[in-house]
């Protein structure tokens, strides 16, 4: 099997017998079998499971990894990476303008004996900041601002410091880049947004390069617990059949409504790692295949982006990204977000793109005041 399209479909999946069914059902179980002394890959339920050994098969094939970790949510798999990795005396580099509770995980690092460096995903900062760093955390492209850093650059820098280079791949997903192809140790993401897509399940992931830092991550999971639930991995496996499809349907979407929306006087810094005149453009188009379901504007002010988001009827007002269904939301309204009142996140989803750019249209005129009433 060569293509991605259908690595996808087939990912850890049992092979089909005379019979048989075409998937493998969850496995619910705290503990196993087990006598005499402990042997044998299930034991106990916080140390392995059948249905997340199966996604860690099809999540690592799909991200190139020698061994991935799953997590009970994209933060069990960041914090649980950075605490894992990140001894006292360390010097770790972090993203200022990425997920914000990343950022705090790195106060409790610092609180730690950790030196924690922040520097923008876009720009020199980043790279000099590697120098002396022992892990370099990115997250491109970044949420919400859709900045893009060379993975391939920064990794050789790293390398050049003996440093660990960990990628968030949330918003890109591994069909969209594989870090780990471009030198990086850990491709780390929330399997809440665009890899299960369904706005139904919590997950996050580790894959890694080297077995021996997957096993220092799996110990970690294993002593706190931030294991996923068998139902969860299921589903999240279930998902993984239609990733390609989800994805590139987004992509395109995504694409169609930053164009339309460029040509809208009111609608500022359109931003999408796909767009041609976007500035992360030339780096993305390097690294990625597919660019995510992700575009970023800013309208006047904080009214009017309220009345936008007010007036849509066919994408929700909700915070996450990545699922089938549209949503958006005013990324000012949390603390930690350092972005312009009117700047909106966008998440495209799998609709037919003439009913969604329909939809922001309309809604964007009664933001307007054009339509109401
Ligand atoms: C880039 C990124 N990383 C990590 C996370 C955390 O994921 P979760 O909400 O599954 O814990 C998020 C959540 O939005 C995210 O956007």
């Amino acid at each position: 099997m060569t293509s991605e399209g259908t690595r996808a479909v087939h990912a850890g999946l049992p092979e089909v017998r005379p019979g048989g069914p075409f998937g493998s059902s969850p496995v619910f179980a705290s503990t196993f079998h087990l006598s005499g002394d402990p042997d044998g890959p299930y034991q106990y339920g916080r140390l392995a499971n059948p249905t997340w050994v199966a996604l860690e098969a099809a999540v690592g094939e799909l991200e190139g990894a020698a061994a991935t970790v799953t997590f009970a949510s994209g933060m069990a798999a960041v914090s649980g990476t950075l605490l894992a990795l990140a001894e006292p005396g360390a010097t770790v580099v972090l993203p200022s303008d990425g997920y914000p509770a990343t950022r705090s995980v790195g106060d409790h690092l610092a609180a730690r004996g950790v030196t924690v460096r922040l520097a923008p995903t876009a720009g020199d900062a980043l790279p000099a900041a590697v120098r002396g760093a022992d892990l370099v955390w990115l997250e491109t492209p970044s949420n919400p601002g859709l900045d893009v850093c060379d993975i391939a650059r920064i990794c050789e820098l790293a390398r050049a410091e003996g440093a660990l280079v960990a990628v968030d791949n949330t918003l890109a997903t591994p069909l969209g880049q594989n870090p780990l192809a471009l030198g990086a140790d850990l491709s780390v993401a929330s399997g809440t947004k665009a890899l299960t897509g369904h706005s139904d399940v919590l997950l996050g992931y580790v894959a890694c390069a080297d077995p021996e830092i997957a096993e220092r991550v799996r110990s970690w999971r294993t002593l706190t617990g931030g294991i996923p639930g068998p139902m969860e991995a299921w589903l999240a496996h279930r998902s993984l059949a239609t990733l390609h499809l989800r994805v590139d349907r987004q992509a395109a979407n995504a694409l169609a409504l930053a164009t339309w929306l460029r040509g809208r006087p009111e609608v500022a810094d359109v931003r999408h790692p796909g767009l041609a005149e976007d500035p992360a453009h030339a780096v993305a188009v390097r690294q990625m295949r597919r660019y995510g379901c992700v575009v970023a504007f800013t309208l006047p002010d904080r009214e009017h982006a309220e009345r936008f988001l007010d007036a849509l009827q066919l994408t929700a007002v909700a915070t996450s990204f990545g699922a089938t269904h549209s949503m958006a939301e005013r990324r000012g309204r949390w603390p930690g977000e350092s972005v312009p009142p009117g700047f909106v996140r966008f998440s495209v989803g799998c609709e037919d793109t003439d009913d969604l750019v329909a939809d922001v249209a309309q809604a964007l005129d009664a933001a307007l005041g054009k339509v109401d009433g």
